[in-house]
């Protein structure tokens, strides 16, 4: 595969009125692609019509849910690149609901594969696996090549997914690229809840003036990815010709410990405040300890670098949701 121009490119996004989704649908709209987003809109996530108000009227919609094969089969596989970012998104909630996790997170993956290999085996697929497959973090920052003890059946579905996507790329040529993605934030993230993208959460709870509940002592390090960082990486690695059949760890780079990055939300918004608690059970049986990407593989392979610090992000974070806040919570 050359470099690729995303001028005219047919691009399928899975999961695409989501925070991740719909940030990778703005920018290759930017570059001219043609674009079908493909989303269930289930109310759990963060579907939402909004996030793509800036390329309204601009992309086709079609509202399915990636466990429906009759559904899949209505399309007309002719995409060049599939970006496969429908997702069960908290790892909490798939321990409660292991079955919907691995329809969603499993299952819905294989319907994907399946009608690539059958109708459109040229297209490119991105698969969005997550930093969480590692489990008990062993030493910073994590390389692709660190132990995996996944601690969640979220964790547990997303290594059986990433190992489909390259089973797929080994055995039936379909080009894959993975990406084990840290923790992304940034506009268009869902704020209606806690279980995900808590940094979102947080500025929410702060714009509210409300009091911010910290597990622990906070000192746990975090890697906080902006969202234009993430996207740029994606375009970056779907672009590479060498990026077939490989993982990636993808994050900032930079780790800053989950009580600095709450004080910096109450201090970028000027409202609310923070409360330790102990933490619950169900949390710190899950709890992986710092986690911090080694990002070097991808800079390696690519231009592509992180160019937005933490202070920043949540500064423009802050600022999408004062002027369109109203949308999502
Ligand atoms: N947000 C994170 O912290 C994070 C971290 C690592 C990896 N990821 C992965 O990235 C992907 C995108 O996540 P996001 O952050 O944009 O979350 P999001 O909740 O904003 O978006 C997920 C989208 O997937 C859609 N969806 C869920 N199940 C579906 C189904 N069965 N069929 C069709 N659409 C479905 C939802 O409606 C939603 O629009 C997910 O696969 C997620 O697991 C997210």
């Amino acid at each position: 595969m050359k470099e690729i121009n995303f001028r005219g490119r047919k691009v399928l996004i899975t999961g695409g009125l989501g925070m991740i989704g719909s940030s990778i649908a703005i920018r290759l709209r930017q570059l001219g692609a043609d674009i079908t987003i493909l989303d269930a809109e289930l109310p759990m996530y963060g579907a939402n019509k909004f996030n793509l108000e800036p390329i309204r009227g601009q992309v086709k919609m079609v509202k399915a849910d990636i466990r429906d094969r009759r559904s899949l089969e209505q399309l007309k596989w002719d995409f060049d690149m599939i970006f496969n970012l429908a997702g069960q998104v908290s790892h909490n909630d798939s321990i409660e609901n292991p079955y919907l996790d691995t329809e969603i997170n499993y299952l819905g993956q294989l319907n994907v594969l399946e009608q690539a290999r059958k109708k459109n085996p040229k297209a490119r697929i991105f698969f969005s696996g997550s930093r969480l497959q590692f489990g008990k973090i062993e030493a910073v920052p994590v390389a692709e090549n660190h132990p995996q003890h996944p601690l969640t059946p979220y964790a547990l579905n997303k290594n059986a997914a990433e190992n489909l996507h390259l089973f797929y790329h080994h055995i039936h040529g379909i080009s894959v690229v993975v990406f084990r993605i840290a923790n992304p934030y940034g506009p268009r993230g869902q704020m209606k809840h806690s279980k995900y993208c808590i940094v979102n959460w947080f500025v929410r709870q702060a714009m509210e003036g409300k009091t911010i509940t910290v597990f622990g002592d906070g000192k746990q390090l975090r890697d906080y990815i902006f969202i234009d960082d993430l996207v740029e990486a994606m375009l970056a690695a779907m672009s590479s010709p060498q990026a077939g059949g490989e993982v990636f760890n993808v994050g900032s780079g930079v780790g800053i410990s989950f009580q600095d990055m709450t004080a910096l939300v109450v201090r970028t918004v000027g409202r609310g405040s923070i409360r330790h608690v102990g933490w619950p059970a169900d949390y710190i049986n899950v709890e992986t300890g710092d986690y911090v990407s080694n990002i070097q593989k991808l800079c390696r392979l690519t231009s592509w670098r992180p160019r937005i610090s933490i202070e920043e992000g949540i500064r423009r974070t802050v600022a999408y949701f004062r002027r369109h806040g109203c949308h999502y919570f």
